[in-house]
């Protein structure tokens, strides 16, 4: 089979990042380019700032990416780019970037969604084999996601108000962690307890659906009242005990996605799939409950932002020719 080489690009939010992926499934670079440095003294990430940094930073990483692959433009087989959902200002970067050499070189351009990228990061594992369940979980998205087949996604659960990831950002600020927090709380979560029992939004609802503020709001409300009498909370309990109402409630809606849902493949995806907790948990649980569907997460370097995972995306997009015109815009709003 002819070697197929993508070009991918990532900016959506404070990661700049450019892949060389071959036939959708092997790494020859991914080089990722963060900026957390220069968000962390206003507490998350700053569009403006994230912008500037994606301009100084796109065709650098560029460069690299294609040298650490050892291939030239005239090797590649298409340009791709995540074109939402993220920040505005951010996509544009990238998508111009991919458009400006997708029209120089004569490749196509393969426009690809943020959040199917982490999904299909997995094929970087083993390949993906359809009926699926993905559990995606980031910064910005909770959604159980269902695929009949490659390419065909939908959203059979989802968070009525904060994102996973953004409750651990923002109960890691009540506990002093620069943003982003949720390593850091991951680790804090391990050296504690769960003493406090914190509410399990949603947890016996009928539906896929989840809510983090709720949790986050009842972790702000322990601290305070505790400051107020005068007392120090451990803040390794704090974090096991949000850990464990966060991790509790994303296996138990996965579990029942799995009964409504049969399939043999689950995929963890996201930032927040970096959470121990909550891979030994969702291991734990799937072994007694459903053994026969085998959990998929991928490495560390690939569960949060990459441009890897857009070039696994793509190169599923560009089997079913869903190209993009030099049209191509940013749309941060996204959905699948
Ligand atoms: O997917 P991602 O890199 O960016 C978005 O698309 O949002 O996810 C970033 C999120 C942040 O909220 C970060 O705190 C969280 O992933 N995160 C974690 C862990 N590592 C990163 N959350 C919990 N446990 C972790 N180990
Ligand atoms: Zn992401």
């Amino acid at each position: 089979a002819a070697r197929e080489l993508i070009l991918a690009f990532e900016s959506s939010c404070d990661e700049t990042s450019v892949a060389v992926v071959e036939n959708g499934n092997k790494i020859l670079s991914n080089i990722i380019a963060t900026q957390i440095k220069s968000h962390q003294r206003f507490g998350g990430v700053v569009p403006e700032v994230a912008s500037r940094h994606h301009v100084e930073q796109i065709t650098l990483v560029t460069d690299a990416a294609l040298k650490e692959a050892g291939v030239t433009y005239t090797d590649l087989t298409a340009v791709a780019v995540t074109y939402g959902p993220g920040l505005v200002g951010a996509l544009l970067i990238g998508v111009t970037a991919a458009k400006t050499i997708a029209y120089a070189h004569h490749l196509p351009l393969i426009p690809v969604n943020h959040m199917a990228g982490h999904i299909y990061a997995a094929r970087f594992v083993k390949p993906l084999t359809y009926p699926l369940l993905a559990l995606a979980v980031s910064g910005g998205h909770t959604e159980l996601v269902y695929m009949k087949a490659a390419g065909e996604f939908e959203i059979i659960g989802d968070t009525r108000d904060d994102a996973a990831g953004e409750a651990y950002d923002k109960v890691g600020r009540i506990l002093g962690i620069p943003y982003p927090a949720g390593k850091e709380v991951d680790r804090l979560a391990h050296l504690g307890h769960d003493t406090f029992h914190f509410p399990r939004a949603m947890d016996k609802e009928d539906n896929l659906d989840f809510s983090f503020s709720g949790l986050k709001s009842a972790v702000i409300n322990t601290v305070h009242h505790a400051d107020q009498i005068g007392e120090t909370l451990s803040r390794e309990d704090l974090a096991a005990s949000f850990q464990a109402a966060v991790v509790d409630v994303l296996v138990h809606k996965t579990q029942k996605a799995l009964t409504n849902y049969p399939v043999k493949q689950l995929i963890v995806a996201g930032g927040v799939a970096a959470n121990q907790g909550l891979k030994e948990a969702m291991n734990e649980a799937l072994a007694v409950h459903f053994p026969d569907v085998d959990v998929i997460v991928p490495p560390l370097r690939l569960t949060g932002d990459n441009g890897a995972m857009i070039g696994a995306a793509a190169h599923i997009e560009l089997a079913k020719r869903h190209l993009a015109s030099e049209n191509l815009n940013a749309d941060p709003g996204l959905s699948f």
